[in-house]
């Protein structure tokens, strides 16, 4: 396993085009493209590591994950009232949608459907209380207590987040909030704004991978039903309007992040955190994705 992310490591570091880093949040502009990290975390404990693994990034949209699972535990079914499970293909901060389908986002993945399980699981609750909630479970999950927020990010995206506020103001308007706009807000921009490193997210996503339970424990994290929803979910909807070439390429759960990062589940096997801040067209790791497809192929994980 070591040779296989080494290798793909330095072939990463050796390509010209690493794609763009997110502009339009200022933050993530100031990010070198420059970087590559894999950590590939097995069942049994051991965690493989290659290139800049201890370097911190925005986790950014990979944060639904955990909200996701949260939202599950906290609403189970009835959380799907509020959310739909359907791939968009349209890209993640589209609006069109929502018109005709009555303020209900297509998934829980796309920035609208990320708003929305924001607001589901606060129940009535302060963004500061909802925070510390989602911030202890992903350091329960990664079994580490230093993982906090980036607040320099937090506050960027509350101040470069038009697209966002108009998102959920319009949801707001076919009255699906619970709770006040700009709160829901804060929660939202916060746990995207969550900085973690590779060998963290390898580590938090773990569960995923092993039908629900953390392997370390034993402890289940969510039933091996959900675990495989959430799979699918990831499969489906986690690359947005990439998510049929993710599947197509690398053929694994995944979700992705305008920080550049992507968490990919191959059950069974392995929890496989990638990250490199220049993004594709549609907003996903350039050569996160490529590293994924090689790995993928290397190691005949895929899915399919
Ligand atoms: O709301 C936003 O636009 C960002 N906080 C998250 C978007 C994102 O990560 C999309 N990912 N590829």
């Amino acid at each position: 396993m070591q040779i296989i992310i080494d290798e793909i490591a330095s072939n990463m570091m050796q390509l010209q085009d690493k794609g763009n880093v997110a502009s339009y949040i200022p933050e993530l502009a100031k990010i070198d493209a420059n970087q590559f990290a894999i950590s590939v975390a097995l069942p049994n404990g051991e965690i493989f590591n290659a290139g800049c693994f201890k370097t911190l990034f925005s986790i950014q949209s990979i944060s639904k994950v955990f909200t996701l699972t949260l939202a599950l535990d906290k609403l189970g079914e009835t959380l799907w009232s509020r959310v739909g499970r359907e791939p968009s293909g349209d890209p993640f901060n589209s609006i069109v949608q929502l018109e005709h389908e009555h303020g209900k986002p297509r998934n829980p993945f796309i920035n609208a459907g990320a708003i929305a399980v924001a607001d589901a699981i606060m129940q009535g609750h302060k963004s500061s209380k909802m925070l510390a909630e989602i911030l202890h479970f992903v350091r329960f999950l990664a079994d580490d207590q230093s993982i906090g927020i980036d607040e320099n990010v937090a506050r960027c995206e509350a101040h470069s987040g038009a697209r966002n506020i108009s998102l959920a103001y319009f949801m707001a308007s076919f009255g699906q909030f619970e709770n006040p706009v700009p709160d829901v807000l804060n929660t939202y921009f916060s746990h995207c704004s969550i900085a973690m490193n590779t060998e963290q997210l390898a580590k938090a996503g773990l569960f995923l991978a092993n039908n629900g339970k953390n392997p370390n424990t034993g402890f289940p994290i969510v039933s091996s039903q959900r675990a495989k929803r959430i799979n699918a979910l990831m499969l489906t909807c986690g690359h947005y309007d990439g998510s049929g070439e993710f599947a197509f390429r690398v053929g694994l759960p995944g979700k992705s992040g305008v920080g550049g990062g992507i968490l990919a589940i191959a059950p069974g096997k392995a929890s496989i955190a990638v990250w490199s801040p220049g993004l594709d067209t549609i907003g996903n790791s350039k050569l996160g994705t490529y590293a994924l497809e090689l790995f993928a192929a290397e190691t005949g994980w895929s899915v399919f």
